[in-house]
């Protein structure tokens, strides 16, 4: 699948107008990031006996808003960072001015990918309405600017946890949410959202506990990031054994909701547990 959906992406934005801001979006899109988002997508597809390709325009239009998110969060206004996904970042590569378009334009183009796809027009509303209200200004960029207020500000553990589910959380959720909606279950829909939101928390963990515990080569993205930034994060309010034991409870109880789905297939919780052992 990972195969098909690479080359899916290509399809999408190969053709496009040949421009600096092509060269720009398609180097941090076909970059190899992990595709997390668009595989959770395609595997509530399969959990659910559904021919996944019905799912390929919503999966790229995931990493398409994904890819936006981390090129405007390295920028030196945001996170300042030179190297993503195994490369220098977008506005190392290319100039900041081509990187905030870039991710203009792969943001704009999720939306008409899901437009262009073979769903029905019920389910393709569904799918923006649920894509726009996580990724914009109540979920992932919420997210995103209480993220830089903390670096100045103190904020309590709640305060944190509240911020990686807007930042992390909502736009994994999403991915399984899609999934459901694009299989016709929405009686599964608020399920699907829990289990997303407390994947979002695990995983934003242990993103922090990567931060401090690998090198920029192993992370193929720059290392101790949030040290330089004064980053509020699960280390400075646990510390790191504490971190570790919180992250893999919040893996535990993702999974005991995901038994109680009664799922046909088991890629969904696969690739969780992928996630949940994953040292990039
Ligand atoms: C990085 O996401 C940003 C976070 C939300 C922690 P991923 O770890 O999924 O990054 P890629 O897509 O594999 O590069
Ligand atoms: C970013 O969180 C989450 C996004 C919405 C992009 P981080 O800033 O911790 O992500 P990395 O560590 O740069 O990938
Ligand atoms: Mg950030
Ligand atoms: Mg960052
Ligand atoms: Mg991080």
């Amino acid at each position: 699948m990972k195969l098909t959906f690479e080359d899916y992406l290509y399809e999408i934005y190969g053709p496009m107008t040949q421009s600096r801001l092509k060269d720009s979006a398609m180097y941090s899109l076909m970059a190899p990031g992990k595709r997390i988002r668009p595989l959770l997508l395609l595997a509530v597809l399969k959990d659910y006996s559904c021919n996944p390709e019905i799912g390929l325009d919503a999966a790229a239009a995931l990493e398409m808003v994904h890819t936006y998110s981390l090129i405007h969060d390295d920028l030196p206004a945001m996170d300042d960072d030179d190297y993503r996904r195994g490369r220098l970042t977008n506005h190392k590569m290319y100039d900041e001015a081509t990187a905030i378009l870039a991710g203009d334009a792969l943001l704009t183009q999720a939306f008409a990918q899901i437009t262009r796809s073979q769903l029905s027009n019920d389910v393709k509303i569904q799918l923006i309405d649920e894509l726009a209200s996580s990724c914009g200004g109540e979920g992932m960029i919420l997210g995103q600017i209480r993220d830089i207020e903390a670096e100045n500000t103190p904020i309590g553990w709640d305060q944190l946890l509240m911020i990686y589910l807007l930042k992390t959380g909502k736009l994994l959720s999403s991915a399984l949410v899609m999934g459901a909606i694009i299989a016709g279950k929405s009686q599964d829909v608020s399920l699907w959202r829990r289990i997303g939101e407390n994947l979002g928390l695990a995983f934003q963990i242990q993103d922090d506990i990567l931060d401090v515990t690998k090198t920029t080569e192993e992370l193929g993205k720059t290392a101790n990031s949030d040290v330089a930034n004064h980053k509020s994060t699960a280390i400075t309010h646990l510390g790191l054994k504490a971190a570790k034991e919180k992250m893999n409870l919040i893996y535990q109880d993702v999974l005991e909701d995901l038994d109680s789905l009664k799922l046909n297939g088991s890629e969904v919780r696969s690739i969780i547990e992928l996630c949940s052992h994953r040292q990039i």
